[in-house]
């Protein structure tokens, strides 16, 4: 089965297409092959903070580079601003695997409900544990983290899918004489034209802080974002639920566009006297307007906040071509999601 895998690899991938066609950048439509980056998909786009490099040397940043190519002939998409203030989003995580859930929780492959595992699966644990600000712990236990982020986003773009959007020419006739019931036909395809298509998404950029808790506390906030919720009241109180009584661990404040110059002014800028050792912490901008207003002037678009992959099922006109072709790209989501 492997070996039959590898082979299909060394079939050169997107490469059939047309000149022009081809684009490294984020195009609204396009069509990627999500298996060409599976598990490691963070490091073609920019949604955690994972360059270590110390100092000023700015390290270009893009949103995303993964080569993708045109396959519809008219795309049309709706472009949507986004609100020029910031959010805040604090997420209750019942173990690590949740945290990692919760942090993707804008990303949609669809054939898969473990998205984040194409963009961190093949990262080793402490890897993934400094990417979130957090120290590699050796007590192994799994409870519990809470994730607040600080979001702005820069817009929205969502494509306009109608059952009658049309696809390029060689698409086409690639597709009249492929042979649906021949995965390993299909399996050629999907290297060729990709298996999903660029549905939506959302940029701008986020600034987050992991708090690792202990149970207690952690159920103690759980308790009071309901009952504020509940009631719409407003969350005069939250600080002390952040307090290092309930506390285990406060992770670094990271960004998710890797900004060391940001970075860097959240750890001198926000530090929290509550804690045993003043430590930064995000919450310091929820109560201090002049940090937020700060804040909003410093986050760009430099990163990716959500994105949404359909499979490319209208590609395919013919009914039993196109559910052939779904039956396949989800099967071998799931494979690759259990070796992950
Ligand atoms: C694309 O073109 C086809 C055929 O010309 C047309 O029927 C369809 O409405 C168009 N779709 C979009 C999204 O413009
Ligand atoms: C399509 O592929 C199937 C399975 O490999 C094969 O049995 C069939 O003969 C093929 N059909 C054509 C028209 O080549």
């Amino acid at each position: 089965m492997f070996l039959w895998f590898l082979a299909v690899f060394f079939c050169c991938g997107l490469c059939e297409s047309e000149e022009g066609d081809l684009s490294y950048s984020l195009n609204i439509g396009n069509a990627i092959d999500v298996f060409a980056n599976y598990g490691d998909l963070s490091q073609v786009t920019q949604v955690v903070s994972a360059n270590y490099e110390e100092g000023d040397n700015v390290v270009e940043t893009e949103l995303f580079h993964e080569k993708n190519i045109r396959v519809f002939e008219n795309v049309t998409s709706k472009e949507t601003p986004g609100d020029p203030g910031i959010d805040m989003n604090i997420l209750l995580c019942e173990s690590f695997e949740d945290l990692l859930a919760k942090y993707f929780q804008n990303f949609k492959i669809e054939g898969t409900e473990i998205p984040w595992k194409a963009f961190l699966g093949d990262w080793i644990q402490d890897e993934i544990m400094r990417t979130f600000g957090m120290e590699f712990d050796l007590e192994r236990d799994n409870c519990c983290y809470v994730l607040v982020k600080l979001s702005k986003t820069h817009k929205t773009v969502k494509m306009n899918v109608d059952n009658n959007i049309r696809s390029k020419e060689y698409v086409r006739r690639e597709i009249n004489s492929l042979n649906a019931s021949d995965s390993t036909a299909v399996r050629r395809f999907m290297k060729s034209y990709g298996t999903h298509y660029i549905d939506s998404f959302v940029t701008g950029n986020f600034i987050y802080q992991v708090f690792k808790y202990k149970r207690p506390g952690y159920n103690l906030l759980k308790a009071y974002i309901k009952v504020r919720e509940q009631r719409k009241s407003n969350f005069g109180n939250l600080r002390f639920y952040f307090s290092s009584y309930f506390l285990k661990q406060v992770g670094e404040i990271r960004i998710a566009s890797g900004n060391k110059r940001i970075e860097r002014w959240a750890r001198n800028n926000l530090l929290d006297s509550q804690y045993l050792y003043s430590r930064p912490s995000l919450l310091r901008v929820h109560y201090n307007p002049i940090l937020a207003y700060k804040l909003n002037e410093m986050l760009d678009n430099e990163a990716l906040l959500g994105l949404n992959l359909k499979i490319l099922g209208p590609l395919f006109k013919d009914r039993y071509k196109r559910e052939k072709y779904r039956e396949i790209v989800e099967n071998d989501m799931k494979l690759w999601e259990v070796n992950a």
